[in-house]
C-alpha cells in the first residue's frame, strides 16, 4: 500500500492530538468553553466565539464556507523586518522554519517559528468565566536583538449571526466601539435594546490600535496582507458603521534568548438595565475592569490553566479502563469521551458543518447525547432532561428543537417527529441509573415552558410512552410522522416544490399508513425500560426509600402502570413478528399508502439499517432465529470496508413517497452513506446476541483511532473524532467523512464501547457486568466511580465471547453479576 501522507499524531500522555502540517485536508477543529461562553478554533486558530448560542449572541465573526476555506479567526501578525507571519501559518501562509497545533481538552496551543523568534499561543476558555484567554508567548532564539511589531485581530460578528450575514442595509449603520486604553470594546446595538458588549484586551501598553477593518485590511487587501501590518502601521482608526474589528498594535523588544508573554482576553459582559451606562453614550465597564482584573497576568491566566486541566483529569478519572491497546484504550479513555462533552454543550449547533444559525438543540440528539456524559457531570444532565422536558406538549409530542439561550422550542420547525418522545424515557432512565436520584421523577416540567402546565417528570415519561400508542397505523405499528430518527424518510411529505422543506412539509397526511419499524423497536427497547422503572420505584415506595412529595406520585399504581404497559410492549413485538419481517431481515416502514419499505420486494433501498439495530436491540423474535438473521443481512448487505451503510442498494433517483431520503447522491448522508450514528445500534444488538466478534469488528471500522492513519487522506476529517458520515460504498469516494463531531455517534460510541463491549453497565442497584469481547480480547481493568464508590474491575475474558461465569467483590464471590452499589472503594474480579 502506498505510504499515506501524514498530518499529525496522539500524544495520549498530554490528552492531545498533535498537527504537525498545517495544511491539513481539511480544517481540523477543537472546541473551548465549557459552560457559556465558547470558541471554535481550528489547526490555524481560525473560527469564532459566542456565549451561550451561536445564533444569537455570535461574538466574532466567521465566514461560513469561504474561499479560501476557514479564513478568518483570531490571527496574531508578527513583523520582523520585511517578513509578516502568523504562529498558525494562516493567513499570511508564510512558511514557517516549525509548526506545530496540539489540541487538548479544551484548549489548542498553536506554535510557529520564523526567523529566530517563536510564537506560541494557547487558547482556552477558564472556567466559570465568560471570555477566550489567548497567552501569547515569544521567544527570541537567535543571537541578535529582535524589534518585533505585533498585531492583534478579532473581527466583530454584530450579535445575530444570521442577519449579521444579510441584512446590511442596516448593518453597515449600526456599527459601534469604544476604546479605552489596551482595551477596545464592541458595543453595537447597546444603545437600544442589548444589555450586553464585548471586549478585547491586552495586559500591556499598546503603541497603536484598529477598529474599523477596511482601514486596516484595506480595501483591495486581505487577511494574508492587511495593509496596517503590511506598512507596520497602525491607524488608530475609530470604527463607525461598516464592520468594526480589534486590533492591538504592539511594539517588542527581544534579546537574545528573552521570551515575553502577552495575554490577550476576548469578553462578553452584560449589564443590569439601570446600569448600562456609566455616562451618557458610554457603556458601563464595571463588569469589564473586573474580568481583565482577573486573567491580567500570566500567573492568573497559567493557574486558570491548571484549574482547566485539573478539571478535565477529574472527568476523565470516572471511567478509565487499560486493555494495553493504545488505539483503543485512548479512544476510551479520551477522545470519545471528550466529543461527548462537545456534543454535549453544542448539540448541533456550531462545527465547521453546522453554521451556527440552523439548528438549536434537538430534542431526540440531546436525549441520546446524554448516554455519553451522564457520568461526568450529573447535575448537568438533570437540568438537561428537565430543559428538554418542558419542551414537550401535553399530548406527548414535543418540539423537535429549541434554542439553547431561550430554552424555548422553534416555532419554524415545531413537533410531529414521533420518535422524539420515546428518547426521553432513554435519557432519564439512563440518568437515574448512574445516580441512583428517583427524586427527578418528582420534579415539576411545564409543558411547552407554559407556567402553569407543570406536571412531574415521570407523567412526562408516560405520556411519551402514551404518544407512541394512540398513533399506531393499520399493522398496530407506529405511525411515522413527519419522520423518526431518519430525519429525511419524509413519508407524508409528497413535494415537488424545491422551495419546501423536508423536514417541515407534510401535504398529505390525513388518512396515512405510514409506519415505522424505527420506532417499534425503540419503543420496545424504551418500553421495556419504562417497565422496570415502574417496578423498580414500586420497590422503593415500599420502604427503602422515602415517597414522592407530589400527590399524584404518591398515589399511582405503579405496578399497574407497569403492567399495562408491558401489555403495550408485547403486542408490539407481535405486530413486528407479523408485520415487519421480510424473510431475512427487519422491513424498514410502510409508506403512506401501506406498501413496505426495505423489503426484498422493493426495487432499491431494500435493507435497511435502524430497523435492524433496534428490533435487535429490542430482541425481537431472537427465539424464532430473527435476530441474527437480521445481523447477518447486517454484515452480508450492508457492511463494506468502512462501516455499514444505511441502506441496500442506495436509492438511484428521486422517489416523492419517501421524500429526502431519495434526494441524495448514491452513498451520501441517509442515502447509503455510512450514517456512524446507527452501526453502533447493530453493534449493541451484536452484543446482546453474544456475538463479540462480529460487533468488534464493527466497532473498529468506524473507531477513529482505528483509521487515523489510513485515512489521513481519504478521511479528510479529524481523525481524533467520529463524524455523522463517511460515504458509502456506492459513493463516487467511498470512505470519505463528512459532518465531524457534532452528531449523535458520539454518545453511541461510548454507550456501545463503555456498556456493551468493555460491559460496565450502571443499573440502579449497582453496576451490573455483562461484556461482549472479541475472542483474542486479553484480561483488562476498568476504573469507574460510581456515585460515592469507585471500582476497579479487572476482567479476565479468558477467550470467552460472552458470559460471566463469577464476580468477586471485595474477594467474595457473589450472586448474579450486578455489584450491589455501597459506598466506598472496591476491587471486583470477574471470570468469563
Ligand atoms: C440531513 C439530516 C438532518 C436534517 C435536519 C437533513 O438534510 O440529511 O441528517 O438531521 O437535515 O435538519
Ligand atoms: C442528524 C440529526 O441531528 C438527527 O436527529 C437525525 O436523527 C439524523 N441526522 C438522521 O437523519
Amino acid at each position: 500500500m502506498e505510504q499515506q501522507k501524514r498530518y499529525g499524531h496522539f500524544d495520549d500522555n498530554n490528552r492531545e492530538y498533535v498537527i504537525t502540517d498545517p495544511q491539513t485536508p481539511w480544517p481540523w477543529i477543537n472546541y473551548l468553553g465549557n459552560e457559556d461562553f465558547f470558541s471554535l478554533i481550528s489547526n490555524t486558530a481560525g473560527g469564532y466565539s459566542f456565549y451561550k448560542d451561536a445564533k444569537f449572541r455570535r461574538i466574532t465573526r466567521y465566514r461560513y464556507n469561504n474561499v479560501p476555506m476557514d479564513n478568518g479567526g483570531r490571527y496574531f501578525y508578527i513583523k520582523d523586518g520585511d517578513t509578516v507571519w502568523n504562529p498558525g501559518w494562516k493567513p499570511c501562509k508564510t512558511p514557517l522554519d516549525f509548526y506545530e497545533c496540539r489540541h487538548g481538552m479544551s484548549y489548542t496551543r498553536v506554535t510557529g517559528r520564523k526567523n529566530g523568534v517563536e510564537a506560541s499561543v494557547l487558547f482556552f476558555v477558564p472556567l466559570k468565566k465568560w471570555a477566550e484567554v489567548q497567552k501569547l508567548t515569544l521567544k527570541n532564539e537567535s543571537n541578535e536583538v529582535k524589534n518585533l511589531k505585533l498585531f492583534s485581530f478579532e473581527e466583530w460578528c454584530l450579535w445575530n449571526a444570521a442577519t449579521d450575514m444579510e441584512n446590511f442595509q442596516r448593518n453597515f449603520s449600526t456599527g459601534e466601539v469604544e476604546i479605552e486604553g489596551s482595551t477596545i470594546y464592541h458595543k453595537t446595538e447597546y444603545r437600544e435594546r442589548r444589555n450586553h458588549y464585548a471586549f478585547y484586551h491586552v495586559n500591556t501598553e499598546i503603541q497603536g490600535f484598529d477598529t474599523d477593518r477596511e482601514t486596516f485590511v484595506g480595501l483591495y487587501n486581505e487577511f494574508a496582507d492587511p495593509q496596517v501590518v503590511m506598512e507596520g502601521r497602525p491607524r488608530n482608526s475609530h470604527a463607525h458603521g461598516w464592520s468594526p474589528i480589534a486590533s492591538h498594535y504592539i511594539e517588542v523588544t527581544l534579546k537574545p534568548g528573552e521570551s515575553k508573554d502577552f495575554v490577550f482576553l476576548l469578553g462578553y459582559i452584560e449589564n443590569e438595565q439601570d446600569k448600562k451606562f456609566s455616562a451618557p453614550q458610554v457603556i458601563n465597564k464595571d463588569k469589564a475592569h473586573a474580568l481583565i482584573a482577573e486573567l491580567d497576568t500570566t500567573a492568573k491566566v497559567d493557574k486558570a490553566f491548571a484549574e482547566l486541566c485539573e478539571y478535565w483529569d477529574a472527568l476523565l478519572n470516572i471511567y478509565k479502563v487499560r486493555t494495553g491497546n493504545d488505539k483503543l484504550d485512548r479512544m476510551v479513555n479520551i477522545w470519545n469521551q471528550y466529543q461527548c462533552m462537545v456534543t454535549f454543550n453544542f448539540s448541533r449547533s456550531a462545527s465547521f458543518f453546522e453554521s451556527g444559525v440552523g439548528r438549536g438543540m434537538g430534542f431526540r440528539d440531546s436525549n441520546q447525547d446524554l448516554v455519553g456524559f451522564v457520568h461526568q457531570i450529573p447535575p448537568r444532565a438533570r437540568q438537561r432532561i428537565i430543559d428538554i422536558a418542558s419542551t414537550q406538549f401535553p399530548d406527548g409530542g414535543c418540539y423537535h428543537q429549541y434554542q439553547p439561550l431561550t430554552k424555548r422550542g422553534n416555532n419554524d420547525i415545531g413537533g410531529g417527529f414521533n420518535d422524539d418522545p420515546c428518547w426521553l424515557i432513554f435519557g432519564t432512565v439512563a440518568y437515574i441509573k448512574e445516580t441512583g436520584d428517583f427524586s427527578i421523577l418528582d420534579e415539576m416540567v411545564p409543558f411547552d415552558n407554559q407556567p402553569g402546565s407543570e406536571v412531574t417528570l415521570f407523567e412526562h415519561l408516560k405520556i411519551s410512552m402514551d404518544h407512541v400508542i394512540k398513533n399506531l397505523g393499520p399493522h398496530m405499528l407506529p405511525l411515522i410522522g413527519r419522520a423518526d430518527w431518519n430525519d429525511c424518510l419524509n413519508l407524508n411529505c409528497f413535494s415537488w416544490d424545491p422551495n419546501e422543506s423536508f423536514q417541515t412539509t407534510e401535504n398529505v397526511s390525513e388518512g396515512t399508513k405510514a409506519e415505522s419499524l424505527m420506532i417499534a423497536g425503540l419503543f420496545v427497547v424504551t418500553g421495556k425500560d419504562y417497565v422496570a422503572l415502574c417496578n423498580k420505584i414500586e420497590e422503593l415506595k415500599n420502604g427503602k426509600i422515602e415517597n414522592f412529595n407530589s400527590s399524584t406520585l404518591k398515589s399511582f399504581n405503579f405496578s399497574a402502570e407497569a403492567e399495562r404497559m408491558q401489555k403495550a410492549v408485547d403486542a408490539m413485538i407481535e405486530a413486528v413478528k407479523k408485520h415487519g419481517w421480510d424473510g431475512e431481515w427487519y422491513l424498514r416502514a410502510y409508506d403512506f399508502y401501506g406498501n413496505k419499505i426495505g423489503s426484498n420486494e422493493c426495487e432499491e433501498a431494500k435493507i435497511f439499517i435502524e430497523s435492524q439495530g433496534w428490533c435487535t436491540m429490542a430482541e425481537i423474535g431472537a427465539e424464532d432465529g430473527m435476530v441474527a438473521k437480521s445481523l447477518d443481512s447486517c454484515k452480508k448487505y450492508l457492511e463494506c470496508e468502512h462501516g455499514m451503510v444505511l441502506n441496500n442498494p442506495a436509492f438511484t433517483k428521486y422517489i416523492y413517497e419517501y421524500g429526502e431520503i431519495s434526494s441524495y447522491p448514491e452513498g451520501y448522508k441517509e442515502n447509503a452513506g455510512i450514517f456512524c450514528h446507527n452501526n453502533p445500534w447493530v453493534i449493541i444488538g451484536e452484543c446482546i446476541a453474544g456475538r463479540g466478534n462480529d460487533a468488534w469488528s464493527h466497532y473498529a471500522k468506524i473507531l477513529p483511532s482505528y483509521v487515523e492513519e489510513k485515512y489521513q487522506t481519504l478521511h479528510k476529517v479529524e481523525p481524533y473524532v467520529n463524524c455523522q458520515m463517511v460515504a458509502g460504498k456506492d459513493a463516487f469516494k467511498p470512505g470519505e467523512g463528512k459532518n465531524s463531531w457534532l452528531t449523535g455517534t458520539a454518545a453511541w460510541m461510548w454507550y456501545t464501547v463503555s456498556e456493551f463491549i468493555l460491559g460496565i453497565k450502571p443499573d440502579y442497584d449497582g453496576i451490573r457486568i455483562d461484556p461482549c469481547l472479541p475472542e483474542t480480547a486479553g484480561d483488562y481493568t476498568v476504573n469507574r466511580k460510581f456515585r460515592d464508590a469507585e471500582y476497579e474491575i479487572t476482567i479476565h475474558p479468558n477467550g470467552q465471547q460472552k458470559g460471566v461465569k463469577s464476580v468477586t467483590l471485595d474477594g467474595q464471590k457473589i450472586d448474579g453479576t450486578v455489584i450491589p452499589y455501597s459506598a466506598g472503594k472496591h476491587t471486583v474480579e470477574v471470570v468469563m
